[in-house]
């Protein structure tokens, strides 16, 4: 099959596509004719020598947590997917290989039926950005109505899922973002938005319950900035690993409450995300799509820091 592989760690140009073996599917999992790979930033990290890339065991590596595609071999008759089923789910990276190739074989678990509403395409920009997305705002900080979130970097791939969730759920959304960002926030359900390049969010903010923090401080402090904006007791969430050594220790000083994340690849609650998207209630943005052989194109613009919604790999020809 084609993917598209790293031969070892370097720059985005490293990335070229080779003829690799076809994953052998095993056990409970399923095998997937992918049709479109979602892009991470930790894709990106993971392929530069950061990110998870201690744990490759073994080069050429094929990147990439999500897939969208078609099943063509289950683990017995009666599993709940059927082959011909359009699914969507999320690679344990880099337990394996990933998804930047024309299939994959999934554990059961994180796998399941795509939206209908979307194309695959759309669907294959949702699980590891949604899935954390809905673990920060959900999970962990228990979105609900009166209660005021602040989500940084709410135009990115889990910051426009966050702010929606935020938002479905009743709480009063705050979102920072760039002047081109700033309707498509209020789209989002952002009830306020700040442009980050012109306004210090921590000058106009204040009594905040909840910081959804996808930035930490790789940028101007936000992350230490954040902590100044919440009520005593209120809660930071932080995402991006390594950002911040000192969180922890700087919240309890700050008489706030703080955890970092790590999406969880759980297909029951991608399950869940699925009826909103069908629903409307939620929507996926996939600002650029780029077939496997500018796999390294479609890295550039995620380490650009500045895409919106998400970056997409169409890694088959459509439909399959
Ligand atoms: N722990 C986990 O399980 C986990 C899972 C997913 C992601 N992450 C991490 O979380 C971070 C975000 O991921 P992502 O996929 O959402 O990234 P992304 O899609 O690349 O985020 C891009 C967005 O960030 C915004 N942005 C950049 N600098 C900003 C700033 N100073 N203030 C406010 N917004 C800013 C940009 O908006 P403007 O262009 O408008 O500035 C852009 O829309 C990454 O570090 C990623 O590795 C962690």
């Amino acid at each position: 099959m084609r993917a598209a592989v790293m031969p070892h760690a370097g720059d985005a140009e490293v990335l070229e596509v080779a003829e690799v073996a076809v994953p052998l599917r095993i056990n409970s999992e399923v095998l997937v004719h992918v049709a479109a790979a979602g892009v991470n930033p930790i894709d990106a990290k993971t392929r530069s020598g950061r990110g998870v890339s201690a744990a490759i065991e073994g080069y050429p590596y094929v990147l990439g947590y999500d897939f969208a595609g078609v099943v063509v071999e289950t683990p017995y008759a009666a599993h709940p997917l059927s082959v011909g089923d359009e699914v969507f789910g999320v690679m344990s990276v880099p337990r394996g290989q990933g998804s930047y190739a024309e299939y994959v074989s999934v554990p059961s678990l994180q796998v399941t039926k795509a939206p209908k509403a979307l194309t695959l395409v759309e669907a294959a920009g949702v699980p590891l950005a949604a899935l954390t997305a809905w673990g920060m705002v959900v999970d962990v900080a228990k979105a609900h109505e009166g209660q005021r979130m602040l989500v940084h970097a709410g135009a990115g791939g889990v910051g426009h899922f966050a702010v929606q969730f935020a938002a479905y759920f009743g709480a009063h959304v705050i979102a920072t973002g760039s002047p081109r960002n700033l309707s498509f926030l209020r789209g989002l359900g952002a009830a306020e938005v700040i442009d980050h390049t012109s306004t210090r969010f921590d000058e106009v903010l204040s009594g905040i319950d909840v910081v959804i923090d996808l930035i930490g401080n790789v940028h101007d402090e936000t992350g230490t900035r954040s902590l100044t904006v919440l009520r005593p007791g209120g809660l930071l969430v932080n995402a991006p690993t390594g950002s911040w050594d000192t969180l922890a220790a700087d919240a309890a000083a700050a008489g706030v409450r703080s955890s970092t994340y790590k999406f969880i690849p759980d297909a029951s609650t991608l399950a869940v995300i699925a009826r909103l998207l069908d629903s409307g209630d939620v929507r996926v943005h996939v600002e650029e799509v780029f077939p496997l052989d500018r796999a390294a194109d479609a890295h550039r613009a995620i380490e650009s820091g500045h895409t919106r919604g998400k970056v997409v790999l169409q890694v088959g020809a459509l439909p399959l």
